[in-house]
């Protein structure tokens, strides 16, 4: 059985007042899968600490370097020492803010590794792209591009999160979505044997407390990779609470 996974990315909010919405989840009962917080990097360590073990905690992003003369960035090692466990990367507001492509992505995927996290690989298409009828194709050659050699069940998670469903209130019919999971699945098995059975795939892309049991159903969604609703804790409990009764 693969252990699902209600991972939530804060994205550029967060301050030290709201450390309270993790430190709510922390004392929620515990679930039947697994949490994950990537809190902006300056709210890391306190997360770690008021995690107690009991939520993990991640990054938004990684440099693909162990350390050097990169201003502003982080290393996948930088995280991993401050008692992160997992980093995001290709965020579709990362490939699309800091011109990041899949050969990037799957640069810092294989840092994260190596550092010893576990890389949630984003992918997804626009909406031009849908309506072309392309979005298998993109998601194919998105994943081929970014996955990188060494990925196994344990140390990657791939996130499929149509970009015109991200913070906008829109999100894909639940065929959309298990046609897209059913296509990453089947080629991750391809690729990877057994690791591309049991790799997790996240969906991602306006999942709120309303629509997160119908999308948890689908057989190929094994977790979800949540922005706004995983802000407050009400939100992504409840959310969790569905994942764990899925
Ligand atoms: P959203 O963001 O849940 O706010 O749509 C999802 C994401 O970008 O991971």
């Amino acid at each position: 059985m693969v252990r699902k996974l209600a991972a939530g990315n804060w994205k550029m909010n967060g301050l030290g007042a709201n450390i309270a919405e993790l430190e709510a989840l922390v004392a929620a009962p515990a679930p039947e899968c697994d949490v994950l917080i990537c809190p902006p990097a300056t709210l890391m360590g306190a997360c770690v600490k008021a995690a107690q073990g009991k939520i993990a905690i991640g990054g938004q992003d990684c440099h693909s370097a162990t350390s050097g003369a990169h201003t502003g960035d982080i290393s996948a090692q930088m995280i991993h020492d401050a008692g992160g466990s997992y980093v995001i990367v290709g965020h579709s507001e990362r490939r699309t803010d800091h011109n990041e492509s899949d050969a990037d992505v799957s640069a810092k995927a294989k840092a994260a590794i190596e550092a010893g996290l576990t890389a949630i690989i984003c992918l997804g298409e626009t909406e031009a792209q849908r309506d072309a009828g392309e979005t298998l194709d993109v998601i194919g050659a998105q994943l081929a591009g970014s996955l990188p050699e060494g990925a196994t069940a344990e140390n990657a998670v791939i996130a499929y999160e149509p970009i015109w469903a991200i913070g906008t209130g829109r999100t894909p019919t639940l065929e959309q979505i298990t046609e897209v999971h059913d296509s990453l699945r089947a080629d991750l098995c391809a690729r990877l044997g057994n690791q591309g059975q049991d790799m997790r795939l996240l969906y991602g892309g306006s999942v709120k407390p309303a629509n997160a049991a119908e999308i948890f159903a689908i057989g190929n969604v094994n977790g979800a990779l949540v922005g706004g609703a995983s802000l407050k804790a009400k939100d992504f409990g409840d959310i969790i609470t569905a994942l764990s009764e899925s």
